[in-house]
Parts: structure tokens; C-alpha cells; sequence
């Protein structure tokens, strides 16, 4: 039976019946629904609607539903609620039809999305821990080695390759905390707030909040069912994510070319050519840059869906659900590969290493030798610039350049402006926290290790 036939005397056309139901995508939220079920029926029955074999009752029926699982989708149902409520009363008859006492779906609704992101919250944390991991571990497995650092794409500064690995680690580190930022205003409870003016009957809106593990009821009913701030954050949340990744998958596609050759694709995360016999393709990375753009199409139709509603519940909002789930289902798969690809992949140390050495990357530290002999750094940089142009006509490296060369350039160049040019003296030179000197490194590596080791705790206690 419909839940709502009563005032009506035709039919719904049938196309429009169909085409309304939400049923075929609103399946995946039946434990949650069940959950909310379960804490609205102790609360009738805590209010006098149900007694206590009638409750026994619907808990056992429910419990029933929620073994069953996420059903297949039937024609004849509109949406999860309709489907919970439909297979109580299959199960415990007509005390079926109380469950609805005091209760809008319009809350229902609210308060399932609200379960559902929390879950994703915490699983796709859990994913994102597990990727820093990899990247940590590739950090360390790095050690001293050096690469370039680039700014305009051109070579600008010799750096750590585990400054630059740690650099991917800081914006997961920042997703996470978002992530947990965000999980705090999804953890309320609508339940109680009816269609939109709270509920008709005297429910405990307190223990109903903490049987679900909400830290506390909403404070405003029309708010409560209109409100869908919480899911447009989480997948914008989502974006930043994705964001993150496509630009790492981007880097790496690049680093992965022959031009480049810092990246060993890993063969488990690759895949060849059917024309082509001797290509070996990034089709991971490029499919977690390909996808980005859909998870920032699903935060789009989010807010394209809330826009301009007047409060509170409008139907438009069914329309918030599938955006949310298939944002979160492919920010979950992005991160699983990525974590696997970060686990397997390999660098070309040696070619690093010959890529830092060359492209003038000390012009800089020669500089700041200068510097520290007196000379002005605007000065310093035009005297060091010369010499660039110099080398460059001549075919060397700064450090390859004579005594007469730089004398022509107004540098006195001794042994201590050579040993200033040694790729260890550049890079120790970046001494600050935060910098790429060696020892700095080491110490971010350690307290990269240890924030990710008290969120580790704290993703496994929650899950
Ligand atoms: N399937 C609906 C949704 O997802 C449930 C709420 C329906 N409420 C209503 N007043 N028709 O939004």
C-alpha cells in the first residue's frame, strides 16, 4: 500500500509514478534507515504508542530487514521508507503500520543522509591515512636522494625527493582534517523534527540522538528537513580530494615520460598499447585525473539542486542523494588505486639525481654567497646572471666555469664559491623549517610519521 492514497481518488499516471520513485538508488541507504527505524520505535514506545511486545516486535522485524540487506529494486515501491515500513508489516502485520507515528519522511530522509556521509567520512579517512602511509614509506625509502624542484615547469631548486613526496602528504593531512571538520556538523540528529514543525508526539529527542550516535538533536525542525549544507560540504570535501589527486596523477603522467624518466610505472597499475607493442600507458593516474572531474560535477549539482529552494522541504532535494553517493563511491576507488600505485611505484634515483645536478639550479646559493661577502643581493643576482649567460654560451654548469671566467664577471670566485655551488652545500643552505635541508627533512619525515600514526589510531578506533 502507498503511504499516503488516502485524499486521493485517480490513479498517478504511470510514467510519473515510476519516474518519481526514489527507490532505485535510495536502496543503499537501508541500514541506516533501519537504524533510524530501530531508535524511533524505543522512542514510541518510551512515549506510550507502542507496548512492549509490540516493540519487541518491530525491532525483530527490522532487525530482520537490515540482515536482508540492500534490497533489489521493485516497481512498486517509491522510496527506502516505503520499502521499511512495507516489509514490517510483511513481517509483524498490521503493529507495522504504527512505526509511523509522529514521523516524516521529509526527517527521515535528513537523518539517513546524515548516517551515510558520517560512514563515508570515516572510511574515506581511513583511505587517505592509508595513502599518506605509502607515501611516507616512499619518503623514507628515499633517504637523501635529490631531484629538481620546478616552478614554471623549469628547473628552479634542487630539493629532497622526500620534500617533494611529503609536500602530497601535507594536502591529505589537510583532507583529513577537513574531512573531520565537516564530520562535526553532519553529526546531528533531525529525527523528531516531523515534516517540518518537530514531531506531534512527546519523543525523547536526546536518547534517540545518542542511540545513533549523534552528539546531539538538531535545534530547529524547519532547518532539520531542509537542510543539505552538510552533504554539499562532504563533497566538496570530495572535490579538494580529487583535486589533490588529479594534480598528483597529473605530476606523475609527466614524470612518467621518457623526457622525464623519474617514474618506474609500476606494471600492476599500467596498460599497454593494442598497436603499439613497445608502450607502456599511466592509465591509473590518467583515469584518477579523468574522474576528478566528475566528483567536481557531483559538488555542482549539489548546489545547483539547493539553489533558490524556499524552506523547507521540497522534493528537489531527492535529488541530493545519488551526487553524494557516487561522489563518495569514486573518491573511495580513486584513493584505494592511488594507494596501491604509491605503494608499488619506483623512481629513477640515479636520473633524479642527474637532473638536480644540472640547469643551473646553485645560481641561487652563488648568490647567497655573495651575499654573505657584502654584496647587495640585487647586485648579486645580476653578477651571478651574467655568469649563467656565460656558462650558457660556453656550453657548462656554474661550477664548470674558470677563475677568469667569473673575474670577467666581477665574482672573485676561490674555493669556498666552488665548494658553494656543490649540489650538499645548496640544498643545505634551505635550513629553515620547512625547508628541504637534509636534517629539516628528516625532522618533517618524523613528524609526518607521527601525525599520521595518532590519526592511524584514531581512523582504525572508528572503524
Ligand atoms: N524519497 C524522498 C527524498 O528522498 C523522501 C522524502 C519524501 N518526502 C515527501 N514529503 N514527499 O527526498
Amino acid at each position: 500500500m502507498k503511504m499516503w492514497s488516502g485524499r486521493f481518488s485517480q490513479a498517478q499516471d504511470a510514467d510519473f509514478e515510476q519516474w518519481q520513485r526514489s527507490f532505485p538508488f535510495d536502496r543503499v541507504l537501508l541500514p541506516y534507515e533501519v537504524a533510524a527505524s530501530k531508535a524511533h520505535a524505543s522512542a514510541l514506545a518510551k512515549a506510550g504508542v507502542l507496548n512492549g511486545e509490540e516493540l519487541a516486535a518491530t525491532l525483530h522485524a527490522l532487525e530482520q530487514i537490515g540482515r536482508e540487506g540492500v534490497p533489489v529494486d521493485d516497481p512498486a515501491i517509491e522510496d527506502v521508507h516505503h520499502y521499511v515500513e512495507s516489509r514490517v508489516v510483511a513481517i509483524a502485520s498490521e503493529v507495522g503500520y504504527k512505526l509511523h507515528t509522529g514521523r516524516s519522511r521529509n526527517e527521515q530522509i535528513a537523518t539517513d543522509l546524515r548516517l551515510y556521509v558520517r560512514e563515508q567520512i570515516d572510511d574515506i579517512t581511513r583511505l587517505l591515512t592509508h595513502l599518506a602511509m605509502a607515501f611516507v614509506q616512499q619518503a623514507e625509502a628515499a633517504g637523501p636522494t635529490v631531484m629538481p624542484a620546478y616552478t614554471h615547469l623549469q628547473r628552479a631548486e634542487p630539493v629532497l625527493i622526500a620534500h617533494w613526496l611529503l609536500a602530497y602528504m601535507e594536502m591529505f593531512l589537510r583532507d583529513i582534517e577537513r574531512l573531520g571538520d565537516c564530520r562535526k556538523r553532519v553529526n546531528v540528529c533531525p529525527l523528531g523534527s516531523g515534516a517540518v514543525a518537530g514531531t506531534i508526539l512527546p519523543l525523547d529527542r536526546e536518547a534517540i540522538a545518542e542511540q545513533l550516535e549523534f552528539d546531539a538533536p538538531t535545534a530547529n525542525s524547519i532547518d532539520a528537513t531542509s537542510d543539505r549544507d552538510f552533504a554539499i560540504e562532504f563533497v566538496q570535501a570530495l572535490s579538494l580530494i580529487a583535486l589533490h589527486l588529479s594534480r598528483w596523477a597529473g605530476e606523475f603522467i609527466l614524470f612518467s615520460t621518457t623526457e622525464f624518466g623519474f617514474v618506474k610505472l609500476p606494471e600492476q597499475y599500467s596498460t599497454g598499447s593494442s598497436a603499439m607493442p613497445q608502450k607502456k600507458n599511466p592509465d591509473a593516474l590518467e583515469l584518477i585525473r579523468g574522474k576528478a572531474g566528475k566528483v567536481f560535477a557531483d559538488a555542482s549539482a549539489l548546489f545547483i539542486a539547493a539553489k533558490g529552494l524556499p524552506l523547507a522541504y521540497n522534493k528537489d532535494l531527492q535529488e541530493t542523494q545519488q551526487p553524494v553517493f557516487s561522489a563518495a563511491q569514486q573518491v573511495s576507488s580513486m584513493l584505494r588505486v592511488a594507494a596501491g600505485f604509491m605503494a608499488a611505484v619506483e623512481f629513477d634515483y640515479d636520473r633524479m639525481r642527474q637532473a638536480a645536478s644540472h640547469g643551473f639550479m646553485n645560481a641561487q646559493a652563488a648568490a647567497a654567497y655573495l651575499v654573505n661577502k657584502g654584496i647587495p643581493f640585487r647586485r648579486a643576482h645580476e653578477l651571478v646572471g651574467n655568469a649563467v649567460r656565460l656558462a650558457i654560451e660556453q656550453g657548462f654548469e656554474l661550477q664548470q666555469l674558470s677563475k677568469a671566467d667569473y673575474a670577467l664577471c666581477g665574482i672573485d670566485a676561490d674555493e669556498h664559491f666552488y665548494n658553494a655551488l656543490a649540489l650538499e652545500e645548496v640544498l643545505a643552505i634551505h635550513n629553515v623549517p620547512g625547508g628541504t635541508a637534509p636534517a629539516r627533512v628528516r625532522e618533517a619525515l618524523q613528524t609526518a610519521k607521527e601525525k599520521l600514526s595518532q590519526l592511524f589510531g584514531v581512523a582504525h578506533a572508528s572503524a
